[in-house]
């Protein structure tokens, strides 16, 4: 969380932070990511047999060591739009045998070489958990409870049977299952009204956790600002005996999902069309708690949280999804990045996931060549966030000019702030960044184009907190480039991280459209 005060141009901008007011614990999960069956994001990218970047399992070595250095906790498969159509049964057991079928979502073929039982093996060298997505346009019922039979159970039954069959004798215990993905989208195939949707969500969830009771259900929400999101909630968020055991301290729908995609060609606006992420994460956070009030959910089922399952910087007109959808990311979009993330960090106390979308190759930080990875400039934030920003939300006071001009989308202006420095504090608990408990990280993104800010910080070695002037080292580390436009390619990195050192001493200068991450030890 934090406080924003507009002031003028002329007036030093200042940004006080004390270490002892905690937010809210960080649910590592905000740092997920998502693979889907679309463009080169399986094939030719997390899985590239024969080539020699790839392992015994036909896994790129690289990209597996990308995944690691990112510390991605979770990641969504394996749709998505791709999974209206999929049928995961197509994807397991013998490669030779497994059907190709025509694909509906990007309208290409699937071959279903890579399936349950590989990305659960990927994820397991990569240290990730999944996160599956359910067919909820052309899949029945039998068909999940099937899958979720392959992957959770040690019963001796069809399913886990043809798992151990598989070669797979223990289960893999999936422990995220979304209830479809944008089923209220004309895109999809088997588009559905919001209450033929809660409807059907509601009966599967039920019978889902009648079969494993101990899985995490997401609920398939829209944006977090519309409609369909107080619908589905108000007719699934609600207590039922049936599918709990009875237990008051369960529900059956334990997240909501939201996504949102941002992009405009002017930078300013590129950037600070993140922001309404924040609004719809404060929206659906308080659609989740009329439900429970108007449903009289008792206080011990804990409180629902936030699912953001796809978030990025992606115009889909200039990189469409029917053509892999390979965004090259500029330094402004590297910066919407970190604004999105700052959101999640602030609002820490209803987030239980976050899902960047995709994780490689499809509007991606990374991209595959055959013979190397590009680190896209997006690739930059998401390391120091996934890096450094974990442990506890901290609250923060910014005073700073705001941004005054258009925004996309328009109902930002009038609803929520877009301050010129975008702000977002945590202090470390454990092994965050290799370095213990106690470390600060103040995240601050100067969206201002041709601006450098030299800013007062209160909490770092002059009062606040306890600190005396000069008594810190503050490590820094910026993201930034010649200008907003620069792109990372594969011959040459224009956008990385540039390490330093401040004594804590006087202003500090957020140089012009930058990411900069202060840390000192508290
Ligand atoms: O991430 C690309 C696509 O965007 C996903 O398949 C879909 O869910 C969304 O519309």
């Amino acid at each position: 969380m934090a406080t924003f005060t507009k002031i003028r141009d002329d007036e030093t901008p200042s940004i006080t932070i004390n270490p002892d007011h905690k937010i809210a614990k960080i649910n590592d999960n905000i740092y997920g990511g998502f693979t889907e069956h679309m463009g080169r994001c399986i094939y030719g990218g997390i899985y590239d047999p024969g080539n020699p970047l790839s392992d015994e399992n036909g896994f790129r070595k690289d990209v597996i060591e990308a995944f690691k250095e990112l510390n991605v906790p979770v990641v969504r498969y394996p749709g998505g739009n791709f999974v209206a159509t999929y049928h995961w049964l197509d994807g397991v057991g013998p490669k030779e045998q497994r059907p190709k079928r025509p694909e509906l979502a990007w309208l290409g073929v699937e071959s279903n070489q890579f399936g349950t039982d590989e990305f659960l093996k990927w994820c397991e060298v990569v240290g990730t958990e999944p996160y599956f997505c359910l067919n909820f346009g052309t899949g029945t019922l039998d068909e999940a409870l099937g899958w979720l039979e392959y992957c959770n159970s040690d019963l001796d039954t069809h399913y886990a049977n043809l798992r151990r069959k598989n070669g797979r004798e223990k289960p893999y215990n999936v422990k995220y299952w979304a209830l479809g993905n944008e089923c209220w989208g004309p895109w999809q195939v088997e588009q559905f009204t919001k209450e033929d949707y809660a409807k059907r969500a509601y009966q599967w969830a039920k019978a889902m956790k009648l079969l494993d009771p101990s899985i995490i259900l997401v609920l398939c929400g829209e944006t977090g600002f519309s409609s369909w999101d107080y619908y589905v909630l108000k007719e699934c968020v609600k207590f039922d005996v049936h599918g709990l055991g009875g237990d008051r301290t369960k529900s059956l729908i334990d997240m909501h999902s939201i996504h949102l995609y941002t992009a405009d060609k002017k930078h300013i606006v590129n950037a600070t069309a993140p922001r309404a992420a924040e609004r719809a994460i404060q929206m659906t956070s308080a659609l989740i708690d009329l439900a429970r009030i108007e449903n009289n959910v008792p206080p011990t089922v804990p409180r629902q949280t936030i699912c953001f399952d796809e978030w990025n910087v992606w115009d889909p007109v200039r990189a469409p999804g029917e053509q892999g959808a390979e965004e090259k990311y500029t330094l402004s979009d590297a910066l919407a990045v970190a604004v999105f993330l700052n959101a999640f960090i602030r609002q820490a106390a209803v987030m239980g996931m976050a899902n960047i979308a995709q994780s490689l190759n499809v509007i991606s930080p990374l991209l595959t060549t055959p013979s190397s990875l590009v680190k896209q400039t997006t690739f930059y934030p998401l390391l120091l966030y996934s890096r450094y920003m974990r442990g506890h939300t901290l609250a923060l006071n910014v005073s700073c000019p705001e941004y005054e001009g258009p925004t996309n989308p328009r109902w930002i202006r009038g609803v929520i702030e877009t301050p010129f420095l975008d702000c977002s504090a945590t202090i470390s608990e454990g092994k965050e960044g290799g370095k213990g408990g106690g470390w600060v990280s103040l995240a601050v993104v100067n969206v201002h184009e041709s601006k450098d800010f030299s800013v007062s910080i209160n909490g770092v070695g002059n009062g606040v907190g306890g600190a005396k002037e000069g008594d810190v080292e503050v490590e820094t580390y910026t993201v930034t480039g010649a200008s907003v436009d620069v792109v990372n390619t594969e011959k040459e990195e224009r956008v990385g991280i540039e390490e330093g050192r401040w004594d804590g001493r006087g202003e500090f200068v957020f140089r012009r459209h930058s990411l900069t991450v202060l840390r000192w030890k508290a």
